[in-house]
């Protein structure tokens, strides 16, 4: 008999340090009316840790609500475009936070979709055998590489984490289907310029980033991608939209989220929304608001739900979920982040300020063309 694969477990760590609009607005030439207009966002959280450790609290919090022990886990899957380095991988980190012994680790990127293509991804090694207990992690620290002087995209991203567990049953419900895809030909409308080995060892200042960013492409690309997946993975799985009992989309935008509802016919009370206290949180986004669904008794015993996503790529997917019996916890931890002693504005200065000196020491400005134009548009 095919195994299902079931979300057992769910636990998030958001870092406490809110930023708002007002904190943005004192360097960067924007207000609270520009950005909640175009975007819903009032504020989004700054983290005063590496991501593995917000990684770790969340991991350790879906642990104890699936009632599993570290040493039970077969498969850590890491979701997220922000690791703290690139060599060891980050799920290896968490890994040996949490003493789980005898997991496998790996790290997935596909940007905003990655918790959900780690979903598809620890769902298919559980149907076929080779694991029975997994966890995948959503997670996204983007404030350090942030380019904080461009005001297109410095007001829409925020940092946090969440993570579930997947567990093999023979239960009917868990993961019924999915729709993955790429706009590949629009890669080019979010690039990070800066991260990667196209410049490392190249003379340019450690940490330095510069962002491509076509908004209103991405803005297109991601209604047409979000709606077409939703409506594929329904038909495939022989639902109507009238089915689905909660939508937990990814976040990047309010008025993204409404016109993708608007196009497959949900109405918008059906909708769990973080983007306005969140902003958009990449990886995290998706399973940050499934916890936050579950721990406000939006999914309840049997719910259909419907999660639609895109990311840099652009990657795109639809995921939809029959909810088991247990919507409550079976356990809890005391695990939590070290306090935060900074206001986020604050931390957001600092680096900042690195980032300016940096620019004042090397004497120029650090993306050179001669390397952006190595890379091409493609
Ligand atoms: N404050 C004030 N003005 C601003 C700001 C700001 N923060 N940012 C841009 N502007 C100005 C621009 O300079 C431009 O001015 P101009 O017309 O004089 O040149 C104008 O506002 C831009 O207006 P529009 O492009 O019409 O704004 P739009 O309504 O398209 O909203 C936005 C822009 C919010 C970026 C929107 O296009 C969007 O949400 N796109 C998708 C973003 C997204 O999803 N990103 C992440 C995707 S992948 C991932 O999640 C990793």
């Amino acid at each position: 008999m095919m195994m299902n694969a079931a979300i057992t477990g769910w636990g998030k760590c958001m870092p406490p340090a809110v930023l708002t609009n007002a904190d943005l607005s004192t360097f960067l030439e924007t207000d609270d009316e520009w950005i909640v207009s175009r975007t819903g966002m009032h504020e989004r959280r700054v983290s005063h840790v590496p991501a593995i450790e917000m990684a770790t609290v969340a991991a350790a919090r879906a642990l104890a609500c699936a009632g599993l022990a570290a040493g039970d886990v077969d498969l850590i899957v890491y979701g997220s475009c922000s690791n703290d380095e690139q060599v060891p991988n980050s799920a290896s980190g968490v890994q040996v936070r949490l003493g789980a012994a005898h997991a496998a680790s790996m790290d997935i990127n596909t940007a905003c979709t990655s918790f959900l293509y780690g979903v598809s991804s620890a769902a298919a090694m559980i149907r076929t055998g080779a694991v029975r207990n997994a966890v995948v992690i959503g997670v996204e620290l983007i404030s350090p590489y942030m380019d904080w002087s461009n005001r297109g995209v410095a007001v829409l991203f925020g940092d946090g984490c969440a993570a579930v567990v997947l567990q093999a049953t023979d239960e009917p419900f868990g993961l019924l289907g999915e729709k993955l895809g790429c706009y590949a030909e629009s890669r080019q409308a979010l690039r990070v310029r800066g991260m990667g080995c196209t410049y490392a060892n190249r003379g340019l200042t450690l940490g330095d980033t510069q962002w491509d960013f076509d908004g209103q492409e991405i803005f297109k690309r991601a209604v047409h991608g979000m709606g077409e997946a939703a409506a594929e993975v329904m038909k495939k799985c022989g639902v109507q939209a009238s089915d689905v009992d909660l939508v937990v989309p990814h976040q990047a935008n309010l008025r993204i989220i409404e016109a993708v509802v608007k196009r497959i016919h949900v109405p918008l009370d059906k909708v769990m929304l973080t983007v306005q206290r969140y902003g958009n949180m990449s990886a995290a986004t998706v399973p940050v608001a499934l916890v936050e669904a579950l721990e406000t008794g939006r999914v309840t015993p049997g719910s259909l739900l419907l999660m639609p996503a895109f990311g840099a790529g652009l990657t795109l997917c639809a995921h939809l979920i029959r909810w088991g019996q247990r919507v409550t916890p079976l356990g809890t931890t005391d695990i939590d982040l070290p306090p935060c002693t900074e206001t986020a504005l604050d931390m957001v200065n600092r680096i900042r300020q690195v980032k300016a000196s940096a620019v004042e020491r090397s004497g120029a400005a650090l993306m050179a063309p001669t390397l952006a134009e190595t890379l091409g548009s493609r």
